[in-house]
């Protein structure tokens, strides 16, 4: 036989970025991270995940219609290791169980969105593939215990596995029990809450987040300010922000934030650049609606790339996602779009 499991996985966007790790192999952060989930409407990965006999000995994975090589993705391998060592534990406990942990498997994987465009694809691609075999080999754990496996894949997927607004914890232990994704609001909580993706450029960016963050890590000065007491009093303000449903709050601290994450990218030897002159104009024109508004109605946020990930309120719509799709919409600006409009939460 063939055994089968297809499920979805969000993207989410941070509004305090992980950026650094403390430790490399187990993928440790060296500061908390919080992220809204969108809607899987938007954007998401769909992945189906199979096991039989009669597939060739290794475990095969393709993305996008492509296979990929997976015997030299340390990550992949360490999430498929530690998911078959899961399954072997509910094997050797009930023997009726088919021994799906020693067949080889088959993950079919595909994104509605362009890969590695700065749209955090490898999150919501980790988080599906981490679903998807738990699900195939009906693992009881929840998703904060599956976040630790799906750490190990990319960072930012362990937040992918919840919906609403996800902490991801850095942890203590040197094994990284402790460093896993918890939900802090559910998407109900906020229902308000919108996001707009602008797509500046679909391209693959220029230096990859892992070798980025290790690059920062190794040359910045400001990183430690940033890691150790910068990040620390932020996740302690924004919980209590969404908590409140504080959108001006929300908003203040996910703009800084995202501006001292790529004042350390600056920082770093060599520089790294991710934001561009489209970029620096939607920081621009969304400073320029809050001020002609004479309150905070919009947020932007940039990640390892150019694209600019805009939050707002739904009754805000009008006002903000008209006037940027209006102003940087216009083909003289450089936008390629398209716009990725979504309620910023899982449904
Ligand atoms: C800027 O999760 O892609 O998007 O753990 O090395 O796979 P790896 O890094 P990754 O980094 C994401 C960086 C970020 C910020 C964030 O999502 O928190």
């Amino acid at each position: 036989p063939v055994y089968r499991a297809t499920t979805t996985a969000p993207v989410n966007i941070a509004v305090i970025k992980y950026w650094g790790k403390r430790d490399t192999t187990l993928n440790l952060p060296t500061n908390s991270s919080l992220s809204v989930t969108l809607s899987q409407r938007s954007l998401r990965t769909l992945t189906t995940a199979s096991a039989s006999a009669i597939y060739p000995a290794e475990d095969t994975l393709n993305l996008n219609g492509k296979p990929q090589e997976i015997q030299s993705s340390k990550r992949t391998l360490a999430c498929l290791s530690n998911l078959r060592a899961l399954r072997k534990s509910l094997e050797d406990a009930d023997a009726s169980l088919p021994k799906l942990s020693a067949l080889p498997l088959r993950i079919v994987s595909e994104n509605n969105f362009p890969t590695a465009a700065g749209l955090a694809s490898s999150a919501a691609g980790f988080a599906a593939l981490v679903r998807a075999v738990a699900n195939l080999y009906q693992l009881p754990q929840s998703p904060r215990e599956l976040s630790r496996i799906a750490r190990q894949g990319s960072g930012s997927a362990c937040r992918s596995l919840m919906g609403g607004y996800v902490a991801w914890r850095t942890g203590e232990l040197a094994d990284g029990s402790d460093s896993l994704a918890e939900e802090v609001a559910p998407a109900s909580h906020w229902p308000e809450m919108r996001a707009l993706i602008l797509v500046v450029s679909a391209e693959k960016k220029d230096v990859p987040s892992t070798e980025g963050m290790q690059t920062t890590v190794a040359t910045s000065d400001l990183f430690s300010t940033r890691a150790q007491s910068v990040v620390p009093e932020r996740m302690d303000a924004i919980e209590a922000a969404i908590r409140d449903r504080d959108f001006p709050k929300f908003a203040e601290i996910t703009m800084r934030d995202s501006n001292t994450f790529h004042a350390t990218c600056l920082d770093s030897w060599p520089p790294i650049f991710y934001m561009n002159d489209v970029s620096r104009a939607a920081v621009r024109l969304v400073h320029d609606i809050n001020r002609a508004v004479g309150r905070t109605v919009a947020a932007y946020t940039f990640d390892a790339g150019p694209n600019a990930v805009i939050y707002y309120e739904e009754k805000d719509s009008e006002l903000v996602a008209g006037t940027v799709k209006a102003i940087l919409g216009a083909s003289a600006s450089g936008w390629e779009g398209p716009f990725y409009e979504g309620l910023a939460n899982l449904t």
